[in-house]
């Protein structure tokens, strides 16, 4: 079971970055040339917000069935920063992330002008995916 989930977290990782570049790119485009925030805006924040939820869902699974996991994690293992990050900074990194997705997501939601739903969406979003970008294991993942 491991490893199915491993490579379903692997797999969602990539439409998870692919639908959150999009989604800032598109509403970016339109939000800087000053159109209104129309029904396709409010859709790709919304498949952001759903890649966003479901990876982090994979994830905490994954931290109970993984060595790497909850497993790993001891007083020792935070002085071995390969055992850290996967006991740490990879999870905390990550729910941090998409609790500012989550915030940007209902704060456009809630605003009544094109502009105020644009910028929230805009500054939480590309934050959160400034934080998914500092802590994905790069190597275990491509290499
Ligand atoms: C770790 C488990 C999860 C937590 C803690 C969580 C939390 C939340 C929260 C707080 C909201 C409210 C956002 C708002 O203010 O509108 C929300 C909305 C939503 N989440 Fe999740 N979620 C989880 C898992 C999932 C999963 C697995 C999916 C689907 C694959 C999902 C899809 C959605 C959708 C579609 C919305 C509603 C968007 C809307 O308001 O139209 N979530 N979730
Ligand atoms: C935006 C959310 C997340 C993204 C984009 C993400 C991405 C990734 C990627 C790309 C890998 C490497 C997969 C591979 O080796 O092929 C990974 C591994 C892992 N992730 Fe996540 N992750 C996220 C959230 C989480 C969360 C919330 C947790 C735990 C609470 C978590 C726990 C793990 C663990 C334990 C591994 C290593 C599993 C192993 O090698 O056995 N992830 N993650």
């Amino acid at each position: 079971m491991q490893t199915g989930l491993l490579h379903l977290h692997s797999f969602v990782a990539y439409i998870l970055l692919a639908v959150l570049v999009i989604a800032i790119v598109v509403n970016a485009l339109a939000g800087f040339q000053g159109k209104p925030y129309g029904e396709t805006n409010r859709k790709l924040s919304l498949y952001g917000l759903i890649a966003t939820h479901l990876q982090v869902l994979i994830g905490l699974i994954l931290y109970f069935v993984s060595p790497k996991g909850m497993s790993a994690l001891s007083g020792e293992a935070m002085k071995v920063s390969g055992i850290r990050f996967y006991v740490l900074e990879h999870p905390l990194m990550m729910i941090l992330a998409a609790i500012l997705i989550t915030i940007g997501y209902s704060k456009s939601k809630k605003a009544n002008e094109s502009k105020r739903k644009f910028n929230s969406m805009l500054v939480y979003y590309v934050i959160g995916l400034i934080f998914i970008l500092s802590r994905l294991p790069w190597d275990a993942w491509l290499g």
